[in-house]
């Protein structure tokens, strides 16, 4: 459905250069739910709007591939890529007020992104549908919600209107980043049972960001954690809180509250912090927080190899 292949992204920051994504390459099938996580300013959001292109072209420099329906979306013209965005590919992000636009009543942004992809429908028609996409993402009295402006609804409403409005074209794949972290945990839980319900109705393939694993775990197919713009494991999910294999995901997992581990065990966060992307050292990017450490991690980056079905990992130790 989607595949990444070797994907660098630099953003030129006052006549330096910054690493943000340094050569990721993953796939996602057709209905399946992919989590990427990791530590915040790992790269995550930065290769989320690679995929869609929405990063300011004079001071971002990418290089690989993003293939999607046979086509290199990197190398897509922008009038071809207004055709796969928001059409093929939807997108949510945390803050819905970065995608709603302040100005225009809900009904409207969800009708005229319709439009835009759809531009032989009637208006009526159009409406119709915007009102069922209302409905669709649980949000009740569509007739009324639609004729109001996004600061007039609650912070969980705005973040299903803005669903409704990246799932108003029929988008065979959703990128949703961080679609629930502005939200208490209740209304999170309702927002991730409304995209499973969705999902499982539409068939289409959804990449959720997140840094929170447990959301992974009850939400996701398959999993790929990044640290320091660097896939360093990823594996089916079940395998991956089964069987972590990388330090680094050992330690998330160490550091959230499990129910098939006793109450007594302690939750141990991961010393130290993220590297400096403008200056990383020549091995292992969490070699300097990496309890098993030796000379080859501070010399040698390892390589991404598979290390079971569909696991793999980039890790030089057992
Ligand atoms: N538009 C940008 N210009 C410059 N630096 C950026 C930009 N976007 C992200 N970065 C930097 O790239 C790194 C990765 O950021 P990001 O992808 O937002 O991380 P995450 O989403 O995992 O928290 C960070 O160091 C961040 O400061
Ligand atoms: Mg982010």
């Amino acid at each position: 459905m989607l595949e990444i292949q070797d994907l660098h992204i630099f953003f030129s920051i006052s006549k330096k250069k910054l690493h943000a994504v340094r050569g990721v390459s993953l796939n996602v099938k057709a209905g399946e739910v992919l989590g990427i996580v990791g530590e915040s300013g790992c790269g995550k959001s930065a290769l989320a709007k690679a995929i869609v292109r929405l990063h300011a072209a004079h001071s971002t420099q990418i290089s690989g591939r993003v293939e999607y329906a046979k086509k290199n979306l990197l190398t897509l013209s922008e009038k071809e890529l207004e055709g796969v965005r928001g059409k093929e590919i939807g997108m949510i992000f945390q803050d819905p007020m970065t995608s709603l636009n302040p100005t225009l009543k809900i009904g409207v942004q969800i009708v005229e992104g319709y439009l835009k992809h759809h531009p032989d429908v009637s208006y009526k028609k159009a409406k119709e549908h915007a009102l069922s996409m209302l409905d669709l993402v649980g949000i009740p009295y569509p007739e009324m919600r639609f004729e109001e402006y996004p600061h007039t609804l609650s912070g969980g409403t705005r973040q299903r209107a803005m669903i409704a409005l990246a799932l108003a074209a029929g988008p065979q794949i959703l990128i949703a980043d961080e679609p629930t972290t502005a939200l208490d945990v209740t209304i999170q839980a309702q927002i991730f049972e409304l995209l499973k319900n969705i999902q499982k109705k539409t068939g289409m393939s959804i990449i959720l960001i997140t840094h929170d694993l447990s959301i992974v775990a009850g939400f996701c197919d398959k999993v790929a954690v990044m640290y320091a713009g660097k896939i360093v494991e990823s594996a089916p999910v079940y395998t991956l809180f089964q069987k972590p294999r990388h330090p680094y995901t050992q330690g998330l997992l160490k550091a959230i509250p499990r129910l098939d581990h006793s109450k007594e065990l302690p939750l141990i966060p991961i010393e130290g912090t993220p590297p400096n992307l403008f200056s990383l050292q020549k091995g292992c990017a969490f070699s300097n927080r990496c309890s098993r450490a030796s000379f080859l991690c501070t010399e040698k980056q390892p390589e991404l190899v598979t290390i079971g079905a569909e696991h793999l990992r980039a890790c030089h130790h057992d």
